[in-house]
């Protein structure tokens, strides 16, 4: 059965895995090329910038909002993540979204998910460290995600670096079709990497935020001059008195690994995690 849209301006929710399937093989039919946006809800104009690129390349646009219960490693982030899903299906309306996936987790994960992965060196360190099991439960929904929707390409942000290659390796890993489409970090004015949590920071913590994207163009400015790890702990040093700072790496691009000097990689990029108060946010930035 397919399901039409009413008019132009509105978006279809779907919560059912079995409907959006047999919904997108219809339009799949009709030689619709389709391009997938999954997020977490709670959204901003890092998630809609992810919506309009996808939309600039696909006939229709999927974009699941789920929190996914698996890649939470910490319960009290789970339980506090943001839910806002009346203002997120507004703003996705407008921006021309076709279709919202919503889908609940039993159904979902209906079958036991896949969680033992070997995911090499991308996920030694860095988020991995700090968040174990994260991107087993990433890769999980991803898994799930891409073979329900079998999407023409799936767009992720460059905010989530780390990610973003667990998502390529699960693609290379499960050979599935769907293109990974990686795309830059949206920020605010102060440099301040868009995210969910930052609805949770206070007017005072926002403007103490950016400087973990101050710290990061100041790397930019020292490739080649000062030794990477060197540049790494001074900048790790230089969050403490404001940041509780949970790791300053520069790393190499691919690998993920960090490097001892600036030859050993032609894309060194820098990966920040730190608290500010109560909130996690992370940041990255390649340094060529
Ligand atoms: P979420 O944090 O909601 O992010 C959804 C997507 O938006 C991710 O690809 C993320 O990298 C991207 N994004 C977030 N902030 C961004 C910004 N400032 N600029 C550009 N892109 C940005 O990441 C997740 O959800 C989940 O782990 C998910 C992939 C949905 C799996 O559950």
């Amino acid at each position: 059965m397919l399901l039409l849209k009413p008019d132009l301006q509105s978006m279809i929710e779907i919560s059912s895995p079995l409907k959006i399937k047999s919904h997108l093989a219809d339009l799949k039919k009709e030689g619709k090329k389709v391009g997938f946006v999954p997020t977490m809800g709670a959204l901003h104009q890092g998630h809609l910038a992810l919506i309009k690129r996808a939309k600039s390349e696909n006939d229709i646009v999927v974009c699941s909002i789920f929190v996914n219960p698996l890649q939470f490693n910490r319960k009290e982030d789970l339980e506090k993540y943001p839910n806002r899903l009346k203002e997120d299906s507004e703003m996705l309306n407008k921006v021309g979204c076709d279709l919202l996936f919503t889908p609940q987790k039993e159904e979902l994960y209906a079958e036991q998910p896949k969680t033992d992965f070997n995911f090499g060196s991308i996920a030694v360190g860095m988020e991995a460290e700090y968040r174990p099991g994260h991107f087993e439960g990433v890769a999980a929904v991803i898994e799930r995600f891409l073979s329900i929707l079998s999407p023409d390409k799936a767009y992720f942000g460059e905010k989530d670096f780390q990610q973003l290659a667990i998502v390529r390796w699960v693609k290379e890993q499960f050979n599935f079709d769907t293109e990974v489409v990686g795309c830059q970090t949206v920020r605010d004015e102060n440099g301040l990497a868009m995210s969910s949590r930052n609805y949770l920071l206070e007017e005072s913590q926002y403007l103490i935020a950016s400087e973990i994207y101050k710290l990061m163009k100041y790397c930019q400015t020292k490739v080649g001059e000062t030794a990477p790890q060197v540049l790494a702990k001074e900048c790790f040093e230089k969050l403490k008195p404001n940041f509780k700072p949970e790791y300053f790496e520069i790393v190499d691009g691919l690998t993920l690994q960090p490097i001892k000097s600036w030859e050993e990689s032609n894309q060194p990029r820098v990966f920040v995690a730190a608290y500010l108060g109560s909130v996690r946010l992370i940041d990255n930035l390649s340094l060529v």
